[in-house]
C-alpha cells in the first residue's frame, strides 16, 4: 500500500503511513517522547504542522491507551525566541519528564541557533532548554536554556529506568559521543554524567530489558536516514558492547532515526517498541513514524521490516497484519 494513501483506520499501527490523531490531522509529534501516565501514554513531540505561526515554535501532546488511536491534547508549548536567538532559532526533540516529589511535569528540549548572527551553522549554540507545567498536558512555561554539566547539548533523548530515575540523554560533539544524565531533585537542572558513551551518534535512546542496557542511536547525518546502532551493558556507567547494526545497513533503518524505545510490560510478556522518524526535511509536517516492535534478548536487538503491527497493552502481546 502506497504510504502517502489515507491510513485506513482499522487500529492497527502502519509505520510510515500517515497517523490521523482523533480529530483526523496527521499526528505533530516529531522527534518526540512518551511517558505512561496510570494507564493511559502521552506522547509529546515537534509540531510542525503548516499553519503553525512561523516565528514561534511549537510542541504537541497526545495521549492514548492503546498506542494505536491517539487523542490531540493540546499544543503544551507554542513560544517565540525566549533566548533571541534570532529568526532561525530551533526548538526540537521535546521529552517530558513527571517528577513524583514535586508534582511538576518538566520539558527538555534542543534549543538552538547561531552562536553569532553569522555564523554557519544553525545548530552552533547547542542547548537544552526546560520547560514546566502543573498538569501533564496544560501549558508549559519555559523557564530558561543552558548546556548541561558545560557540555554543547543537541539530540536530546530521556530514559527513565524501572526504578523510576530519570535520566537525560544528550549528544555533544567535541567530546564525540552521547551522556546519559541524571537530572537535580526538582529535574530542573541536568546534575551528574553517569557514562559518556564514546560513538559519534545522537537520537540517542535507551531501554532496560532482561537485566541488560540496551542503547540505540543514529549516525550524524542530519535529516538523512542511516543505519543506526546499538550497543549494550550490565549497568549504565558501561563499559558498553561495540556497537552493532540492528537492521540491514542497505535500508538505512527502514528510511528512519532513533528518537525512543517504549517497553509494554504486560501480563503475558513484555515487548519493546522502536520509535523513529521518518523524516521529510521539506515538508517537515509530512513526516513519518516508524514504530515497530523489536526483536530483542540476550544481548541482541533486531528491528524488523515495517509491516502494520497492534499490541494487547494489557497482556504485551504484539500481533501482525499478513
Ligand atoms: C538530525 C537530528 C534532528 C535535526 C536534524 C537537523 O541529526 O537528529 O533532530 O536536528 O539533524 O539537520
Amino acid at each position: 500500500m502506497n504510504t502517502d494513501s489515507p491510513s485506513p483506520n482499522d487500529s492497527w499501527i502502519r509505520p510510515g503511513f500517515l497517523w490521523p490523531d482523533n480529530r483526523g490531522q496527521h499526528i505533530q509529534a516529531h522527534g518526540g517522547g512518551i511517558i505512561k501516565q496510570g494507564d493511559t501514554w502521552f506522547w509529546f513531540g515537534e509540531d510542525r504542522s503548516k499553519d503553525n505561526d512561523p516565528e514561534k515554535r511549537q510542541v504537541a501532546c497526545y495521549s492514548s491507551t492503546d498506542l494505536i488511536n491517539w487523542t490531540f491534547r493540546n499544543q503544551v508549548l507554542n513560544i517565540s525566541d525566549p533566548e533571541n536567538f534570532g529568526e532561525e532559532w530551533i526548538l526540537e526533540r521535546p521529552k517530558v519528564f513527571h517528577n513524583p516529589k514535586t508534582g511538576k511535569f518538566v520539558m527538555y528540549m534542543h534549543i538552538d541557533g547561531r552562536i553569532t548572527p553569522d555564523h554557519w551553522s544553525r545548530y552552533s549554540i547547542a542547548r537544552v532548554g526546560v520547560a514546566i507545567c502543573d498538569t501533564v498536558d496544560g501549558d508549559y512555561q519555559y523557564l530558561r536554556s543552558f548546556r548541561p554539566l558545560g557540555m554543547e547539548s543537541r539530540d536530546n533523548g530521556q530514559f527513565i529506568d524501572d526504578d523510576g530515575t530519570p535520566y537525560l540523554i544528550f549528544e555533544s560533539r567535541p567530546t564525540k559521543g552521547f551522556s546519559i544524565a541524571t537530572l537535580s531533585e526538582d529535574y530542573l537542572d541536568v546534575e551528574k554524567e553517569i557514562c559518556l558513551i564514546q560513538a559519534p551518534l545522537e537520537g540517542g535512546a535507551i531501554v532496560h530489558y532482561e537485566g541488560l542496557y540496551y542503547v540505540i542511536g543514529s549516525a550524524l547525518t542530519g535529516w538523512w536516514p542511516n543505519a543506526n546502532k546499538y550497543a549494550t551493558a550490565e549497568r549504565l556507567e558501561g563499559p558498553w558492547s561495540e556497537f552493532k547494526d540492528f537492521a540491514p545497513v542497505i535500508t538505512h533503518t527502514y528510511g528512519s532515526q532513533s528518537t525512543n524505545l517504549i517497553k509494554i510490560v504486560g501480563s503475558e510478556t513484555t515487548s519493546v517498541i522502536y520509535v523513529g522518524d521518518r523524516w521529510r526535511p521539506e515538508e517537515q509536517w509530512d513526516s513519518r513514524y516508524v514504530w515497530m516492535p523489536v526483536e530483542i534478548g540476550g544481548g541482541n536487538f533486531v528491528l524488523p521490516e515495517p509491516k502494520p503491527w497492534k499490541i494487547d497493552v494489557q497482556t504485551g502481546v504484539v500481533s501482525y497484519q499478513d
